[in-house]
């Protein structure tokens, strides 16, 4: 694969992840000499002034060689501008792609989609008319949103498939380019001390969480529309759900894998309003942080949720009676993603005292510092038989110091080239997310689920503590 086309190339994605994930890929040599990068966006500018907006997204080429790297980087990308509903857009894109063909003699097409849903279609019909290479592979990778629920997720996969086949679709969900996120699969399956306990016998439930600290903070237009279901419940939480609880694929075949996230997925009825909470952020507790209503981009006494927790069953003989209780939030009091695995309390003891040894926690801790922990109880030293919660910790930062983690966008942008569609959203996995959130969506649209007010900086709505009590989740004494 030789091309990549950008489109959306100077919008926000394009800034802070794409265009750093590139160059990203450039210093560890996957971007061969003679692949070309072509930006294509609605913004009128020339080649200059479009080199000098992405070296403006780059960041750390302090070191000289990185700086002669950027400048190489550079030479291989172009621009082209146009608008996405008309065919002259598509077809000085196709020009400069012919222009490219003769140049480099490469005639492999990826093409990205970060763009607002409402254009999604008008380009994939331009490009399959007017881009489209019979002579190599073509691949489009899609940004999500994919859809706003069930129904219209299946108008955009039925408009899409009748353009490209689903060999060539990439729809991008980019928690499944995470380290931690890929890590899963093979901690469940190549340790024994895992793979042996990972069921209902064993496990009383599982957490899956991300708390971000900062609000929407302009981008309210689009937050808005969505909400924290949808924007990272549906997908980024529900895949990892999907790694943690899916039987061990038959190979790591894309389909494979793939088909073994759908036979879960199928196993899971639609989440209900009783075990749904809401909240939308308020002022901080000092008033010194903004209420999501103080967003100037936020429609004015806007109900839509900011932050969600849900639970999830899972009607199959592994997991029958083991809740998966998903929390979002955005203006929380921390920054991070973690999944915990709850074991069952301990059946019998009667030798240890009784309040600290407790369950055994699994954690893994996605973002920020990375790292797998095992909550285990211990002797505490000295000269009693007194127990105590300690960890069995695998961070990442002391374990592997001369590694570094790649971003999530490297890791993706990477496998499509390369035409690996596992850590891709299949369409019907993706159906089968939207058959179990779309009810309560529906509800939640209609305002018959109530919307709790938490403050900016607090640990969500007020109600949490109870509602993740309800599944069996326990907090540890040293949590
Ligand atoms: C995006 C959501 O998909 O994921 C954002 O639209 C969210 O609202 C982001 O902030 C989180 O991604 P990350 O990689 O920063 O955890």
């Amino acid at each position: 694969m030789q091309r990549t086309i950008f489109l959306g190339a100077s919008g926000d994605l394009a800034k802070k992840k794409t265009f750093p994930a590139l160059f990203g890929l450039f210093l560890h040599g996957h971007i061969v000499p003679t692949t070309r990068i072509v930006g294509y966006a609605r913004t009128k500018m020339d080649r200059p002034d479009f080199l000098k907006r992405i070296s403006q997204y780059i960041k750390n080429t302090n070191t000289p060689k990185v700086k002669a790297m950027l400048d190489q980087f550079l030479d291989q990308c172009t621009y082209v501008s146009g608008v996405y509903d008309q065919d002259s857009g598509f077809q000085a894109l196709e020009h400069e792609l012919k222009r490219i063909e003769r140049e480099t003699k490469t005639i492999d097409r990826l093409f990205y989609m970060a763009l607002p849903p409402s254009v999604f279609i008008p380009v994939a019909n331009g490009l399959k008319k007017n881009c489209y290479t019979p002579k190599g592979v073509n691949r489009l990778i899609v940004e999500k949103p994919f859809g706003m629920d069930l129904e219209s997720s299946r108008v955009l996969s039925k408009a899409l498939g009748a353009l490209y086949r689903e060999d060539e679709i990439y729809r991008i969900d980019h928690y499944l380019g995470k380290e931690m996120v890929k890590n899963i699969m093979i901690l469940r399956f190549t340790n024994q001390i895992f793979g042996s306990c990972w069921n209902r016998e064993h496990i009383s439930n599982v957490q899956i969480t991300f708390k971000e600290k900062i609000g929407t903070e302009g981008r309210g237009g689009y937050f808005d529309e969505f909400g924290i279901m949808r924007d990272v419940m549906q997908n980024h939480l529900f895949q990892i759900l999907s790694l943690i609880a899916m039987e061990a694929p038959a190979s790591l075949s894309a389909e494979d894998v793939r088909s073994a996230k759908v036979d879960v997925l199928r196993a899971i009825p639609p989440v209900v309003e009783s075990e749904v909470l809401l909240g939308q952020y308020g002022k901080s507790e000092d008033g010194t942080l903004p209420s999501y209503l103080d967003d100037d981009t936020v429609p004015k006494g806007s109900k839509t949720a900011t932050f969600a927790a849900a639970a999830f069953h899972i009607d199959n003989p592994r997991w029958a009676g083991v809740p998966f209780v998903l929390k979002c939030g955005k203006a929380l009091d921390q920054q991070k993603v973690e999944i915990r695995i709850q074991f069952k309390d301990l059946t019998h003891n009667n030798l240890f005292q009784k309040d600290v040894a407790a369950r055994n926690e699994l954690v893994i801790r996605v973002q920020p510092e990375e790292a797998v922990y095992l909550k285990v109880t211990q002797k505490l030293p000295g000269l009693g038989m007194d127990t105590v919660m300690s960890e069995l910790d695998l961070s990442y930062a002391s374990r592997f110091t001369n590694l570094s983690v790649p971003d999530a966008y490297e890791n993706l942008i990477l496998d499509a080239v390369m035409g690996e569609q596992s850590n891709f959203v299949r369409s019907d996995e993706l159906d089968e997310a939207w058959r179990i959130f779309t009810p309560v969506l529906h509800k939640i649209d209609r305002g018959q689920v109530p919307v709790d007010i938490y403050p900016y900086g607090s640990r969500g709505p007020k109600n949490l503590p109870e509602f993740v009590a309800r599944f069996g989740f326990e907090r540890h004494l040293q949590a």
